[in-house]
Order: structure tokens, then sequence, then C-alpha cells
């Protein structure tokens, strides 16, 4: 853009990118007083170009805008752009700026900048206090209209932030529920089972922990079904503990503070099936969801309980904390029983996969070279990191039971595996993938251009790897 008109673009917040060590280079566009100005600025300041910095200005009348940031865009990798866009969302929100102008240069196209963007823009400000709640931007210019994706993704990835962010008096099974069948009026069909069903149609791991709580579970299946036949069948299985007390094997308050989180898997679920009904694929995609709280009410299920699953197979009760699992099994058969040709699916399972991983990436497990190739694909594509781990038959070893045909836990060592392969033990048929998102589903903190609270972690991945 041009020096004049890059002066007179009237924003509340012009965005500009500069790179490492680019600073005169990436100002040149400013008129040259100011950009002299800025330049001294930002070195006093010891700007880097470094991606994710970024530092804002006032312009005192010099251009239009009242303010310019600097946002880094380090090497200018499609990443290193993507993260700028992001903060500059976030920035934004804020500063309280309405109208925001993105002049980052080339690099990323827009609607993968537009994405970050929004990201970026997020807060879940419903419960603060009127004096620290911050407006959304209005209105962002950056050089292309975002493409459908770009925005069904922001819808769906928003809807499942707001759904873990919510407190566990909220979102519970069947309010859980209630959102699903809110997607009927964008063009998806949504069955709910409630406990008594769940129950009667054999899904014990489900009523085992579902059990515990006065807030009775719910088994969610949403389906989209395209016009023609459909190129593909998939499944998507999401964990929906609305919240983790850990049952009997009850947390101490630290862990247990911030388990509302423990329903991000099916939030991701739920907040891609958005985005399906959104784009209308001619692929037919299942999300299933089973919606529980882990509670220790009277009749929670004990230590020593041995569980009848939905496929058959019996599980022996060492822990009633590692309950995702539990629930995930009966949803997992009851997705291959569907007949699909791939499943993947997506839970807060283990503290381990934070231990081993930490909060930026997702644990990615399968024994399909091709399916774990094309979701790792999908996530750099969708500005997401997962990291593959191994799912060896060997550590099977570790959920030898006794009583029945497995244990629930299989102890300290390799804990995100064990649970991984805990849950192959209940897929039979289609390709699967299992990913754990125990570290990248939830902000305590704000972190990166992410507000506190729920990421929507994985609707960029999984949106696309659906409609690829
Ligand atoms: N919901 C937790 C896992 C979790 C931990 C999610 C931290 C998000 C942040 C899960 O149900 C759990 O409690 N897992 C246990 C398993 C153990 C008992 C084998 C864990 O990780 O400690
Ligand atoms: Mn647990
Ligand atoms: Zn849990």
């Amino acid at each position: 853009m041009s020096t004049t008109a890059l002066a007179s673009v009237s924003v509340d917040l012009l965005v500009l990118g500069v790179a490492k060590d680019r600073l005169e280079e990436d100002l040149a566009g400013l008129p040259s007083d100011f950009a002299a100005r800025l330049v001294e600025a930002a070195r006093a300041d010891e700007f880097s170009g470094k991606a994710g910095s970024l530092a804002v200005y006032p312009t005192y009348g010099a251009i239009a805008a009242p303010r310019v940031a600097l946002a880094g865009v380090g090497e200018r990798s499609a990443a290193e752009l993507r993260k700028a866009a992001g903060k500059a969302g976030y920035t934004a929100r804020e500063r309280g700026a309405g109208s925001v102008h993105l002049a980052l240069g080339s690099g990323a196209g827009s609607s993968e900048l537009w994405e970050s963007f929004w990201a970026g823009n997020y807060r879940f400000d419903k419960y603060r206090p009127e004096a620290s709640r911050k407006p959304a931007a209005s209105q962002v210019e950056l050089g292309g209209a975002p493409s459908d994706l770009a925005r069904a993704v922001v819808a769906g990835q928003s809807f499942a932030r707001d759904l873990v962010s919510e407190p566990a008096a909220v979102i519970f099974p069947e309010s859980l529920a209630e959102a699903c069948r809110g997607l009927r009026a964008e063009g998806l069909e949504v069955e709910v089972w409630d406990e008594v069903k769940i129950k009667a149609e054999g899904m014990g791991g489900i009523t085992a922990v579902g059990q515990g709580s006065a807030n009775g579970a719910r088994f969610i299946h949403m389906k989209w079904v395209p016009a023609g036949s459909p190129r593909k069948r998939i499944a998507l299985v999401g964990k929906g503990v609305t919240f983790d007390a850990g049952g009997l094997s009850i947390k101490p308050s630290s862990g247990m503070q911030t388990m509302r989180c423990d329903m991000a898997g099916s939030a991701a679920v739920i907040g891609t099936m958005k985005a399906i009904a959104a784009l209308k694929p001619d692929v037919e995609v299942h999300g299933i969801v089973g919606a529980v709280e882990n509670m220790l009410g009277g009749n929670a299920f004990k230590l020593g309980d041995i569980l009848s699953m939905y496929n058959g197979k019996q599980v022996e009760i060492f822990n009633t904390d590692a309950e995702g699992r539990l629930v995930l099994a009966d949803c997992l058969h009851y997705a291959c029983e569907l007949g699909v040709d791939a499943v993947v699916d997506i839970a807060t399972l283990t503290g381990a996969a934070v231990v081993a991983l930490g909060n930026d990436y997702t644990a990615l497990f399968s024994k399909d070279d091709d399916l774990a190739a094309t979701l790792d694909r999908c996530a750099s594509e969708g500005g997401e990191q997962v990291w593959r781990l191994p799912l060896p038959d060997a550590y099977k070893e570790q959920l030898k039971a006794e009583w029945g045909h497995f244990k629930n836990v299989g102890g300290r060592a390799a804990g995100s595996i064990t649970a991984a392969l805990f849950l192959s033990e209940f897929v039979d048929g289609p390709a699967w993938a299992h990913l754990d998102i125990a570290g990248p589903s939830f902000n305590e903190k704000a972190s990166g251009h992410f507000a506190a609270g729920g990421t929507g972690c994985m609707v960029p991945t999984l949106t696309r790897w659906i409609t690829g």
C-alpha cells in the first residue's frame, strides 16, 4: 500500500507487520517523519519483530488512525503471520478498538489471517463486571474476503469456547444436550437419550460415571446427512464430562478448580458440527457425545465395580477419576456400529498429556498412518499443533485385570498411552484416531492470543479434515 493510502486509513487501530530486524523497511509505507519517530520509539522499547510480539503507539495526528500497532511477524512464515493476526485481534479487544486495518504484508492467505484475528478477538465476558467488559471488534480489513471455511470455523470455535467457559452450574448434561438441539435450526438431526435409555441400551460406562450425580447423563447423536450420496462417512466422538470431581477417587481442590473444562472434547465436536452445518459438505458426519457429571453422590460408582460396557466387555474400576475413557468407550462402540469409514475421538483425557506436551500440543494417537498424517496436515493448515505418540501393544499389559477384560487405569508410566490403548479396545472396523486435548483446551490465564477460558481447540483442524 502506498504512503498516502496507509496514512489515510480511517480505523481505530492500524496494524503493521514488522519482520525480524526489518523495522525501518517495514515501516516505509508510513509518512517518513512519523516512520522515523516510530522506529525510534520501537527501538527504545526493544521491539524485535519476533512473532507474537506487539507494541501500540499513539499517532498524534500524523496519520488518520489514532493508534498504530507494530506486530512482529518474525521470518514471515504462515504460522508467524497467523500469530501476528491473532495478537492484533487480542490487542484490539483489550484496547477497545472497534475497527482494525491489518497490513501484515504477504505470506499468508487472508482467510487464515481472518480466522486468527477473530480467535484473538474472542473473550468470555458474560459474568465480568460491566466496567471490565470489552466489546468485540466490529470490522476488520485485511486485504480479502474470508472463505466460507474461515467463517464457519470462527463461528464453530467461538461456540465451543462459550460452552467450555460456562460454569458447570450452567452447562450440565441436559443443558449441553439442549445446546445441541439448538443446531437442528441449522440443519442437523439431533437425537438425545436420557439416563434411563442409556442404561437400557447397555451403555455401562456412561451409566456408571453418571450415576453419582443428581444431573442425569445424556447421550447425544448429531448428524449431518448431505443431499446426494456421501463421498465418505465419518464420526466424531467427544468426551462431555461437564464437571469432573473425580468421583469417589476425589480430586484435590486445586485439580478440580477448572474441571468444567472436561467437556472440551464434546465442545470441539459440537463446534465442528456447527461449522459442518454451515458448510454442507458432501460427507456424512456423525457427532457423538457422552455427557455426564463425575460426582460423588450416594449412588456413585465404586472401586472394584465391574462394568459391562456397550461392546460387551467387562471393565474393573481401580480409579473413578479415570472416567473419560469409560464414557468414550461406549460412544466409540456406538460410532463403530454406524459402519462409518473413520472415527476421531477428542477428549481432555489425561493429566499425563499435559505433563508430556504442555499446553501448546494436542496428543495424537492412531495406528493408521494416513489418518495421522492427514490430521497433522489439517492441524498445520488450521494453525494448530498436534504431536503423535505411539500405541505400543506391549503396554496393554498394564491394563490386565484379575476379574474383567481390563482395568480402567494402567499405572503411572505412559498414562496418556495406556488411556489411548484402553480406548482402542472399543474400536472395531473404522480407521480411528484419538486426540488428547487436556493441555490446549483451556487457559487459566490469557496465553498467546487466546483469552482466558476455553480455546475451542481442534475445531479448525477437524473442520478441515471433514471438508478436505
Ligand atoms: N479430566 C481428567 C484429565 C485432565 C487433567 C484434563 C488435567 C485436563 C487437565 C481425567 O478424567 C483424569 O482425571 N485423569 C486422570 C487419570 C488417572 C486417574 C489414571 C489423571 O490424569 O490424573
Ligand atoms: Mn477424571
Ligand atoms: Zn475427566
